[in-house]
């Protein structure tokens, strides 16, 4: 089987994580070869991002950072890919333009600017599926879970990631999943756009 990238983005709380976990666990349970993998990485650029230590810089360093973690990352994925595997991918480009955008106030140089840059270094998934989601829903599930409210969780931030995403959804025609359904009909839609995919 040839193999193929596929990328889940989305706000905090939209459930990707746990959607591309079950996904995983579908595929391979069918014997199909499968990666699941997450951006920022847990290696090198991605770990040093997760670990805070990057301590004062500024929003632009802040991204080029991300997308230097994207491009070593990018390789890995073209080499799984080229070796058959299926890659599901939490966050990939669009989490830099969604995100980095409104940190940077959503000003139309900066996200021309953020798109140039990522443009340079990153690979065309087969399929960018956005989980959509109201970003009071999507804050209430990362309550849920116990986990810290990081500097990225806050509700105005939230709402101007989504229509960030929501703005790129439509420019590069990502398929969006209204991720306020159930976890069962999401996971449906996704295996519907993945099964697409994969054949
Ligand atoms: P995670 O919650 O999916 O692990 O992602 C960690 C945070 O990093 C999340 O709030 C989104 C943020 N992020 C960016 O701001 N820019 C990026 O390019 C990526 C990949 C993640």
């Amino acid at each position: 089987m040839s193999g193929a990238f596929i990328v889940f983005e989305g706000a905090d709380g939209a459930g990707k994580s746990s959607l591309c976990r079950r996904i995983a666990d579908d595929l391979s349970a069918k014997g199909i070869s499968v990666s699941l993998t997450a951006e920022p990485t847990h290696e090198g650029i991605g770990a040093f991002i997760r670990s805070g230590d990057a301590g004062n810089i500024s929003q632009r360093t802040e991204a080029l950072l991300f997308v230097a973690d994207r491009n070593d990352h990018t390789e890995n994925i073209r080499r799984m890919v080229s070796e058959g595997k299926v890659v599901l991918c939490d966050r990939y480009f669009a989490s830099t333009v969604a995100y980095q955008s409104a940190k940077l106030d959503g000003d139309a140089s900066d996200r021309d600017w953020l798109i140039g840059i990522n443009s340079q270094f990153i690979d065309e998934p087969d399929a960018i599926i956005l989980l959509d989601i109201d970003p009071q829903v999507g804050m209430g599930r990362v309550g849920t879970r116990g986990e810290e409210i990081s500097k990225f969780e806050r509700l105005d931030f939230q709402n101007q990631v989504r229509a960030n995403y929501l703005r790129l959804a439509e420019e590069y025609g990502f398929d969006v999943i209204d991720a306020s359904q159930s976890q069962d009909d999401v996971y449906a839609q996704a295996m519907e756009i993945i099964g697409k995919v994969i054949g």
